[in-house]
Parts: structure tokens; sequence; C-alpha cells
């Protein structure tokens, strides 16, 4: 796969950790945020579907204390790491939008060109 936006390197996120990317301005800006999880990486939108919001309050903190879920800090709302389903809090049952990431060859996130969502 070739093309798409270049978000970090790998060795960036730690395992079982997250990071969260911004970019763009005015009307025109993004947010998605990648989970690693066992060597690979998936991607969402980062946006709550309860209200819409970012899911983090601090900087880079989207996994639960236990590491099993992605949490929105601002409700508590659960999601599964795998697929972005809510399991609890006020949107359960909705799902996170996901984004295609991959790794490259010379290990880094790469975001599909396609995938950008606005916020
Ligand atoms: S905004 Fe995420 S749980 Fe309410």
């Amino acid at each position: 796969m070739s093309g798409g936006r270049v978000l970090c390197r790998l060795e960036d996120i730690e395992d079982g950790g997250a990071k969260g990317f911004y970019w763009g301005e005015g009307t025109r800006q993004w947010a998605v945020f990648v989970v690693r999880e066992d060597g690979r990486v998936r991607g969402y939108v980062n946006a709550c579907p309860h209200l819409g919001t970012p899911l983090e309050l601090l900087p880079d903190r989207f996994i639960s204390a236990d590491g099993r879920h992605i949490l929105c800090s601002t409700h508590g709302a659960l999601f599964e790491i795998a697929d972005g389903t809510c399991v609890s809090g006020p949107c359960a049952g909705e799902c996170l939008t996901p984004v295609e990431v991959h790794l490259d060859d010379q290990d880094r996130v790469v975001l599909r060109d396609d995938a950008f969502v606005t916020i």
C-alpha cells in the first residue's frame, strides 16, 4: 500500500497504549487516535459517539486503567479496542468510527489518504 499521511513511528506508541493526532485549522480540522496492541495498530476518529467530543482529557490518555478498553474520559464510556464498539456508558452499543491505518516498510504508522474525517 502506498500514499497516506505518516502519523508517527510505531515506537512512538507504547505497546498497549495510544496516541492522538490533530492537524488542520479553521473549519478543516482532523482528529484521530491510534491504538497499538501486540504490534499492530488500529485507528479511530477522535470523537465520542455520545457527544462528539474528543475522548481524551489528558494527552494520549485513550486507554482504561486496566488496559482492556478505549476510554472516553468525559463520561467514562468504554469501547472495545478491536472494533470500537461501546460496551459501557451512555453510548453503549454505538461505535467509534474506524480509520484505516497501517505500518509501512519502515515501521511508520500511516493513515490512508481518503480516511481523513473532519471534526
Ligand atoms: S462524551 Fe464520551 S461518554 Fe460522554
